[in-house]
């Protein structure tokens, strides 16, 4: 049986993130050069995208590039640019073919020209989609966005439109790349490393976690549904008891 079919329908998450992590490693394993294991990755990225909207997931947000990532060697950098405007612009037509809309969270003038200039195109042309929002973090990290969110708060208060009574956890959250999504149910980090790796990090509070030793480009369907059946046997407890939760 497969984990497709133990999947109840009522119970899927709203929202996955993933840490899509072990690309450099897949490579090497393979006797390849990194950016050919990005290149693979490439892949898992079209299958997960397309076995999340098969199940009725609304956000699927992919930790694509972090902040911190600007850090490796410039050819790789410039490896992984390229391939991003490669595959945005390939996409295109399956993502409006699969009625997927395509968002993007980070600090994205950060990104070269040419990609700010893609991203922002493929965003317009796939902005009327609804079946599912494909988010991609791209010089993103958690710190940034928190960051970024006081300056634009900062902003506002200058102008006299927010005093700090105002604030509270909703307030803040409106000033976040992530405004009006809801916080990630399930997080999934390919690879086996067990840290966070400065993802999301407000809105992971409470999210389940779930970390699996398959790295990325050999992460496929049926890894992503047994995820899901994982999250699903679950106890969310949200600070309660369980005999609460059990109870409601
Ligand atoms: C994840 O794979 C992709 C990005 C960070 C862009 P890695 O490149 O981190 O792969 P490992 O961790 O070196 O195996
Ligand atoms: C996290 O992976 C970032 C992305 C998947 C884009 P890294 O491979 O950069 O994380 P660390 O540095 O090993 O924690
Ligand atoms: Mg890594």
């Amino acid at each position: 049986m497969s984990f497709k079919d133990k999947i109840v329908k009522e119970k899927v998450p709203q929202h996955v993130a993933i840490i899509m992590d072990g690309n450099g490693r897949w490579a090497k394993k393979h006797g390849k050069q990194r950016y050919e294991g990005h290149y693979q990755g490439v892949e898992s990225v079209r299958k997960i995208t397309e076995a999340a909207a098969e199940i009725g997931v609304k956000y699927l947000t992919l930790y694509a590039f972090s902040t911190e990532n600007w850090r490796r060697p410039k050819e790789e950098v410039d490896a992984l640019m390229h391939l991003f405007v490669q595959t945005i612009e390939k996409e295109l037509p399956t993502l409006n073919k699969n009625n997927i809309r395509l968002r993007a969270i980070g600090d994205i003038e950060s990104l070269p020209e040419e990609n700010i200039k893609r991203l922002k195109e493929t965003i317009a042309k796939t902005e009327k989609n609804n079946k599912m929002d494909l988010i991609l973090a791209l010089s993103y990290s958690g710190r940034w966005e928190i960051v970024d969110a006081v300056r634009k708060i900062m902003k506002d208060r200058e102008k006299g439109l927010i005093k700090p009574e105002d604030i509270d956890e909703k307030v803040f959250a409106r000033y976040l790349n992530t405004a009006g999504i809801p916080d990630p149910e399930l997080l999934i980090r390919t690879s086996g490393e067990l840290r966070i790796s400065n993802y999301l990090l407000w809105q992971i509070a409470y999210t389940e976690l779930y970390v699996t030793k398959k790295l990325w480009p050999d992460f496929g369907k049926e890894d992503f549904y047994k995820a899901i059946v994982d999250f699903q046997n679950r106890e969310r407890r949200f600070g309660m008891t369980g005999e609460q939760i059990k109870g409601s």
